[in-house]
């Protein structure tokens, strides 16, 4: 094995535009630097990241967190071994910025070029962190991706279900958006939730009696668009406690049907891998208190280690995307000048495609 490796990484698939730096010393990854410009203030007025903005806001900073990233490693191009970029899937045009400024910088100092699935990024980063050993389960949960993955090596995935229409973080964006909460909705109808009686609105599971792994959210989401109304016909408005009930309401349903499908996709995880039980989370649902600490309890009451990755790793990077770059290059993969950019990357070729698109980009 070599004895040390030092990557680059390179993020611009969705709404961040990032740059990190990961190293492997004595087998034992570390993040030197990771640096991540957000852009939710450029789309804030759309309800939705626009495609052609976020492409234009990642030509202006990709340089800068380059070179930030760098800076922050004390590092120069000559230090590294590998220049690892996101490929897809995403929205095309900042696939496409990544890629071609990876591309320079490969042409200019001649390092190799290794080229990432932004979901095998996430789907790697509990090796990142707690060096988890193959297989393990993985829920991805986001506001574009939801699905569990079986992880049996750095480029072999089976898809054992996900969701058939919306991500859940689209559901919480919405959800806010709907309750006059500010976005991202995620953290805001998890605060309201807190003051709230999750039990006096009753909100539907969809899925949830039905075989398999597979989630729907989208049931869900116009059902909290009625029970909003009703109160609004009611009462001429919606009270701080209305706005609390509802995103309880909303929260524990999302959290019951997760934590259910996990159960199950567990079940599948463990009959084909007697041997290890680890499950781990990504993605910014997975940030959100009540579904941690309902998959913690599950993965206590079935002796198997729960493995949640900081938030600043759940959620986009480049630090995952240097870090899965890492395996690829360690296992002697790398791309050439013809790395193209893909809208659509299934980490699963074999599973079916999933259907739609998610408000952050393609689901794959
Ligand atoms: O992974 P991420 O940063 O970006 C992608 O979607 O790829 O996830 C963002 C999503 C948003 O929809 C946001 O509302 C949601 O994650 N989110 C949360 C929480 N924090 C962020 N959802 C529920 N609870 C949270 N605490
Ligand atoms: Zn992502």
């Amino acid at each position: 094995m070599t004895q040390s490796l030092t990557i680059l990484g390179i993020e611009s698939s969705c709404d961040d535009t990032a740059a990190a730096v990961v190293q492997l010393s004595n087998g034992a990854p570390s993040v030197l630097s990771s640096v991540v410009f957000g852009q939710t203030d450029l789309h804030a007025a759309f309800g939705g990241v626009v495609p052609e903005i976020a492409a234009r806001a990642h030509v202006e900073k990709l340089d800068i967190s380059v070179k930030e990233a760098l800076s922050k490693a004390k590092m120069q191009f000559s230090d590294l071994d590998a220049v690892a970029v996101t490929a897809g899937p995403g929205l095309i045009g900042g696939v496409v910025s990544g890629v071609m400024l990876a591309k320079g910088i490969c042409a200019a100092t001649g390092l190799p070029l290794v080229g990432v699935n932004h979901l095998a990024g996430h789907a790697l980063t509990p090796r990142l962190t707690d060096q988890t050993p193959f297989p393990y389960l993985m829920l991805l949960v986001s506001g574009g991706h939801c699905q569990f993955l079986l992880v049996k090596d750095h480029d072999d995935y089976t898809r054992i279900g996900g969701t058939i229409d919306d991500a859940p973080g689209e559901a919480f964006d919405k959800t806010a958006r709907i309750l006059g909460l500010p976005q991202p909705g995620g953290p805001s109808v998890q605060n309201a939730a807190e003051r709230g009686d999750a039990k006096r609105f009753k909100l539907p599971r969809p899925l949830l009696n039905q075989a398999g792994c597979d989630m729907s959210f989208s049931g869900l989401k116009t059902a909290m668009i009625r029970a909003r109304d009703a109160v609004i016909a009611e009462k001429g408005g919606l009270t701080i406690q209305d706005q609390a009930d509802l995103s309880a309401g909303f929260q524990t349903a999302v959290a019951d049907i997760i934590t259910e499908k996990s159960r199950r996709a567990l079940g599948e995880y463990f009959t084909l891998n007697p041997k290890t039980r680890s499950f781990a989370v990504a993605g910014g649902v997975a940030a959100n208190t009540q579904i941690r600490s309902q998959l913690l309890a599950l993965c206590a009451t079935l002796d198997t280690v729960f493995v949640a990755p900081p938030l600043a790793l759940c959620t986009d990077n480049a630090a995952m995307i240097a870090y899965a770059g890492l395996e690829r290059f360690q296992a002697g993969l790398q791309d050439d000048m013809t790395l193209s950019a893909r809208p659509r990357w299934p980490l699963d070729q074999t599973a079916a495609p999933m259907l739609g698109s998610g408000k952050k980009g393609a689901k794959a």
